[in-house]
């Protein structure tokens, strides 16, 4: 279906007063995770009459909605993860953005909202990081965009919104875990589930992410900065973490991944790892893997790396797996040798320093 052309003409607003330069640089000397965000925004409407309307970038600013709105009440409401590289040569890129366009829109689809066409999605992401471009770190640091869709009507009764508003927000971001690059300690939880078939794993949809903050305040409570997250139905599959998805290495060169059985997110990290990692002769299997076979893997020494992988994580390898019932660690307790390669390709590819042969790199803008 082609896009109407005047819902893709954004009207641009520039921000009366943005941050000011020494400010703004100032803040980039310390970029932590989602603290700190940009000049402007994109936001589109979308009522059921009219469809998507009125899109526009203007200076970032509250939301004013309704107290009956539906999102605070039944939580209708989805988002995306990505980030804009600049490279050494002032590019500023996207990496597989279409992928992000297309999962939101299987998110919406399965949080009964209004489909948001891939052009008008890519965008209003362009349009806030050109406008925004400057935001966008040197070095290691990078633009996280959030894209966002939530239901505005003011009603009450259970049924799917009538009005939806789409944002883009963006914000500079260094390491999402406050130890950078080393590697993480997991905790596994024995009681709390993240997704049960049928349910919403697959989607992005802000209510996982908040059935899965106890889970997280225990894992933070032992020690550790995430949790591995078991299947819903007999608690013995290793699913995914409350962000990330996981690989496991071992010593016979073939690397394992939960597979998408509809209760864990489709990582766009993830597919681009599975990829990579044949490229580089590795025998790739998704197949279900279950902690009592990791435990085992880890002390046998057969499993040599695990790692986590993700948008804002990006390849973080895992040390240390905390449980009930004691611990373990993989390997040890490093950056595993092909977690390492992987992280460089990956991050190369991100930011133009190794050669995109898969095409998964979009230029918006040169600065
Ligand atoms: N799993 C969950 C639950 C996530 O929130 C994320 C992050 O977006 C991922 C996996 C990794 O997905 P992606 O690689 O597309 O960022
Ligand atoms: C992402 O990686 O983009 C996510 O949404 C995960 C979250 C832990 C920030």
């Amino acid at each position: 279906m082609t896009t109407n052309p005047a819902l893709l003409d954004f009207q641009i607003v520039p921000n009366a007063s943005p941050m000011p330069e020494a400010e703004r640089l100032a803040a980039f000397e310390n970029l932590g995770f989602g603290t700190l965000f940009t000049d402007h925004m994109a936001v589109v409407h979308w009522h059921v009459d009219k469809g998507w309307h009125s899109p526009e970038v203007s200076a970032r600013k509250p939301f004013q909605i309704d107290p009956a709105a539906s999102v605070l009440h039944y939580a209708q409401e989805i988002f995306e993860g990505m980030k804009a590289y600049k490279g050494a040569d002032g590019r500023i890129t996207l990496f597989r953005p279409e992928e992000n366009a297309r999962r939101f829109n299987k998110s919406a689809e399965r949080m009964a909202m209004p489909d948001v066409p891939e052009e008008l999605f890519l965008k209003a992401v362009e349009e806030l990081v050109k406008i925004d471009a400057k935001w966008v770190p040197e070095g290691e640091g990078s633009l996280y965009l959030r894209p966002f869709m939530f239901a505005s009507e003011a009603f009450l009764g259970v049924r799917p919104s009538r009005e939806y508003i789409f944002c883009v927000i963006a914000s500079p971001v260094g390491p999402y875990f406050k130890g950078g690059s080393k590697p993480v300690t997991l905790w596994v939880s024995e009681h709390y589930t993240r997704a049960a078939p049928g349910g919403t794993g697959a989607a992005k949809c802000g209510g996982n992410y908040a059935a899965s903050l106890l889970a997280q305040k225990e894992a933070a409570s032992r020690g550790c900065d995430q949790v591995v997250f078991l299947d819903a139905a007999e608690h013995k599959w290793i699913e995914e973490l409350g962000g990330m998805n996981v690989f496991f290495v071992m010593d016979d060169n073939t690397v394992v991944t939960p597979p998408l059985s509809g209760t864990i997110l489709p990582g766009i990290t993830r597919a681009s790892i599975i990829k990579l990692a044949n490229e580089n002769g590795l025998k790739v299997v998704e197949r279900p893997y279950s902690f009592d076979e990791w435990m085992a893997d880890a002390r046998s020494g057969k499993l040599r790396e695990a790692f986590a992988c993700g948008t804002a994580a990006v390849v973080a390898a895992i040390g240390t797996v905390r449980h009930p019932g004691g611990e373990f660690v993989i390997g040890n307790a490093g950056t595993g040798i092909e977690t390492e390669k992987l992280r460089n390709q990956l991050t190369g590819i991100q930011r133009g320093s190794v050669a995109d042969v898969n095409g998964w790199v979009k230029e918006v803008t040169r600065v």
